[in-house]
């Protein structure tokens, strides 16, 4: 069968696109390059030894979407193109709203045109917003307070609606909690354009000396060591999620919301500390103020992944920072300019 990929040539998509290619899927990539690069397709095509179809395609633009389903023949799309950053969606929320809501019509669009109803989409752990307990359920109250969070929320409401409408959809929501690390071979991993606002890319830039120190966004969480904590999942991991996402389609299972986490949390100070283990180097840190927005701590009841997609994480800690450390070293400027 062949699945498409939207956002395929991103970190999350990239790495899937491994994972469904080794699983005996075929792959067809869409993504406008907005915040990867093509090389990252050949990167999988390496590891891989399979040929990916690549289209070069805004989500946006219907009848460009359209003339994909016209030319493969697609079963089932994995939704992951989006865009992503939380403070950039405070400065741009309109940009934020139009692109991930937009490409969301037009990709639906063109998949009830051509009768293709299965669909995965990339939810967030974000549409929880600051929750009221630990670890987090599915069916924990839903508040995002960003316009990135909303317009994951959003979609999420969409995609119910369009199942109400017609029940022969089958769409699974995953909620990912923190993805981190790299594909084991070093050859592809997260390759943020600017200077990154998550943790494990910033402590890995930090790391081979092209950002000076990692801040530590405040000590003062009511929280064992007093940092941040969070449910960091590799993305290895996440990929096979999406694998068994695809049984769980093919056993028309209607509209499915399930986490994508371990289940276990660990602190900014515990990251750093992984990290300078796996790197061999000393990670210099300062503690700054808490970034605006941010929750104490968050991480996943993974339990309904496990029941019903017969899923659970499998790396630990210390991979998720020697591979995301491989990926960093094997390549200093990520996939460099194109
Ligand atoms: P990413 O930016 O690496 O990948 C997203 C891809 O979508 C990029 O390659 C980008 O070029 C593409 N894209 C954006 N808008 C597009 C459009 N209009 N048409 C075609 N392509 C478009 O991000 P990622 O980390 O791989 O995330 C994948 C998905 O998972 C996103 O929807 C993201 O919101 C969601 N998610 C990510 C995280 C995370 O921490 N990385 C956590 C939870 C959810
Ligand atoms: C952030 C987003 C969230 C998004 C997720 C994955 C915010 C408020 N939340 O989550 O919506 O789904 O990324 O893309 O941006 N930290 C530092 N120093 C840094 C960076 C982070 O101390 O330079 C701390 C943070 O305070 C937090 C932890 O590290 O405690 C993880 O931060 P990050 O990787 O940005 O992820 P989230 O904040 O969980």
């Amino acid at each position: 069968m062949n699945i498409l990929l939207t956002g395929g040539a991103g970190y999350i998509g990239s790495h899937t696109c491994v994972s469904l290619i080794e699983s005996g899927h075929r792959a067809v990539v869409a993504d406008n390059l907005s915040n990867s690069s093509a090389e990252a397709v050949k990167r999988v095509e390496r590891i891989t030894g399979q040929k990916v179809r690549f289209y070069k395609t805004d989500l946006r633009d219907t009848p460009a979407v359209e003339e994909i389903f016209k030319s493969e023949s697609i079963g089932c799309v994995i939704h992951f193109a989006g865009l992503k950053s939380v403070a950039e969606s405070v400065e741009k929320p309109l940009a934020y709203y139009e692109n991930n809501l937009d490409a969301t019509f037009s990709l639906c669009e063109a998949m009830r045109k051509f009768s293709v109803k299965n669909l995965v989409f990339s939810s967030s752990a974000t549409v929880y917003g600051n929750p009221q307990n630990v670890p987090i359920k599915e069916d924990a109250p839903v508040a995002p307070f960003n316009p990135y969070g909303r317009t994951k929320l959003m979609i999420e409401q969409v995609l119910e609606d369009l199942h109400a409408s017609d029940p022969s959809w089958n769409i699974v929501l995953l909620r990912y909690f923190n993805p981190v690390g790299a594909h084991p071979s070093g050859l592809i991993g997260e390759d943020p354009a600017d200077i990154p606002n998550n943790l494990m890319p910033y402590i890995s830039r930090v790391a081979i000396g092209r950002l000076d120190e990692v801040r530590v966004f405040g000590n003062d969480y009511p929280t064992p060591d007093a940092t941040g904590v969070r449910d960091y999942i590799h993305v290895m991991d996440l990929a096979q999620g999406h694998v068994r996402a695809l049984e769980k389609l093919s056993e028309k299972c209607g509209l499915f919301t399930c986490n994508l986490g371990t289940g276990r949390g660990y602190s900014v100070l515990e990251m750093i500390s992984a990290f300078e283990k796996a790197c061999g180097k000393k990670i210099p840190y300062r503690i700054t103020e808490r970034r605006p927005g941010d929750i104490a701590e968050c991480w996943a009841d993974p339990s309904l992944a496990q029941k019903e997609l017969g899923w659970r994480a499998k790396y630990g800690i210390e991979d998720m920072c020697a591979h995301a450390w491989r990926w960093q070293s094997m390549n200093p400027e990520g996939y460099g300019k194109e």
